[in-house]
């Protein structure tokens, strides 16, 4: 049988598809029309080139590929044949081949301004952090790439870490056997829901106005979800806890409002929780910033009847896309607690995790948040000023630490969704309080302060003064 030409077929060089891939699709799908018959010889790649004036080594390749798939078939001596053997078989038809459209990825981006419970990534050290990575790699060999399924709580380097960090600066006590390293504290609130929470109607008492995250995951174990007011002071504490339920509560820096919750109502929450039977989530997500103190010791600290249940997180103190939280967990759960993990994802990334034991070993964090304190204290100097200055038509409480701040509308016939829907539409980020709220009739703005710089700060809250 004669060689046929093959200069019939068309590439489209203007494609981003490689001259390669569509000869190799144009040939199989030759084939597979019958229009190239089984046992028929093909051009010999200097002949296919010249044809289609393409380079030699783009004929090889196409052929290749069609001998690796079975379509094309080498005979000693006499060159490169459709495979005999399909002869008699229906080949499917090809998909038809469509350039795809060349759209533009969409680009990360960074949050707009006053978009709340932001840190500056721009103050970490990554130089410092991608030292200490190198270092976790080159200690743990390529046994830190392999499943780890015993590490389902976390590396115990990093373990210990977080227990004599969580000692020295929040008055945890704990083991570190207790800690369980979770993806952000949002997945221990999660499964914490998931282990605590006995069935569909448990009830799960939240802050209201507090953070959704809770919600949502309490919701996601179909708890009964009760709302427990907060004043200026934080969460006003329930004389009673039922049996068996949980309480959520963010002590340090109530969410979204800012209040530190004083003594005599941690003392009543914990014994609300002693009494009744029930488990208190305590959420530290931001208590490093507190800026002309050191932080208050934790409701956890307080607890003699091991009612509390500690949470914080990585993403605040040094950045969220880390995904790295943790819980203290109770004993008597921790077992129950690794058997979940196991069957959500076994566990987290280890080279993270054991940077940052290094990362906090070397005192790294320490310096980190010192550093970050000094720079937020200034950032809510200057936005207090400027919000003064410009008299803003929000009320702000006094505050001492914290990344937003909340502040009450003067006029309380204003809504603040249309409020803040009006302040998005131009490219800010500043939510209403009400969207925070379950049942209260919260209402307000919440500004995060501590990504922005000072110019930043003044500029925005100039421009957000003359849209109001
Ligand atoms: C109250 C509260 N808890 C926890 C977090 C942190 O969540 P994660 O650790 O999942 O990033 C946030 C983040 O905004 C928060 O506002």
């Amino acid at each position: 049988m004669p060689r046929r030409s093959l200069s019939a077929l068309i590439l489209d060089r203007k494609s981003p598809v490689p001259l390669q891939s569509q000869l190799a699709r144009q040939l199989k799908q030759a084939v597979q029309r019958g229009d190239l018959a089984p046992g028929e010889p093909v051009p010999s790649t200097r002949e296919l080139a010249a044809d289609l004036q393409i380079s030699r080594n783009t004929a090889v390749g196409a052929y290749d590929q069609l001998v690796s798939e079975g379509y094309l078939e080498a005979r000693p001596r006499s060159g490169l044949f459709v495979m005999e053997a399909l002869a008699g078989h229906t080949l499917p038809a090809a998909v038809p081949v469509t350039t795809p459209a060349v759209r533009p990825l969409p680009r990360l981006t960074a949050p707009p301004p006053f978009h709340p419970c932001q840190p500056d990534v721009r103050l970490f050290p990554m130089g410092t952090w991608n030292r200490l990575r190198g270092r976790a790699l080159r200690n743990n060999g390529s046994a830190i790439l392999h499943y780890q399924s015993r590490y389902t709580m976390g590396l115990p380097m990093l373990q210990r870490e977080l227990a004599a960090y969580l000692r020295d600066s929040r008055g945890v006590r704990c083991e570190p056997e207790q800690v369980a390293v979770t993806s952000g504290s949002q997945q221990a609130l999660y499964m914490l829901a998931q282990l605590l929470l006995r069935g569909p109607g448990a009830t799960a008492y939240l802050e209201d106005p507090g953070y959704f995250g809770a919600r949502t995951a309490f919701a996601a174990a179909q708890a009964r979800v009760t709302p427990v007011p907060v004043d200026r002071e934080g969460v006003i504490p329930p004389a009673r806890l039922k049996a068996g339920s949980l309480l959520y509560t963010t002590p340090s820096r109530q969410f979204p409002t800012g209040a530190t919750l004083a003594l005599p109502r941690r003392m009543a929450l914990i014994k609300a929780a002693r009494e009744g039977g029930a488990w208190i989530i305590e959420d530290d997500y931001d208590s490093e910033f507190r800026y002309s103190r050191p932080p208050l010791p934790s409701l956890h600290s307080l607890d003699d009847a091991g009612r509390v249940i500690y949470v914080g997180s990585f993403s605040k103190v040094l950045f969220p896309s880390l995904r790295i939280g943790y819980v203290v967990l109770p004993p008597q759960y921790v077992e129950a607690f690794a058997e979940l993990r196991t069957v959500i994802d076994d566990h987290g990334p280890l080279i993270d995790q054991a940077t940052l034991a290094l990362f906090i070993a070397q005192g790294s964090l320490h310096s980190h948040i010192r550093r970050c304190r000094k720079e937020y204290a200034s950032r809510l100097a200057v936005f207090m000023e400027t919000a003064t200055a410009l008299r803003l038509p929000l009320r702000f409480p006094h505050t001492d630490g914290g990344m937003n701040l909340c502040g009450e509308l003067e006029d309380s016939s204003v809504g603040d969704a249309a409020l803040a829907a009006r302040l998005t539409e131009q490219g800010w980020s500043v939510p209403p309080l009400s969207r925070y709220a379950l049942e209260s009739a919260a209402s307000g703005l919440v500004f995060g302060f501590t990504a922005f710089a000072p110019h930043t700060i003044r500029l925005h809250l100039r421009r957000i003064a003359g849209a109001l």
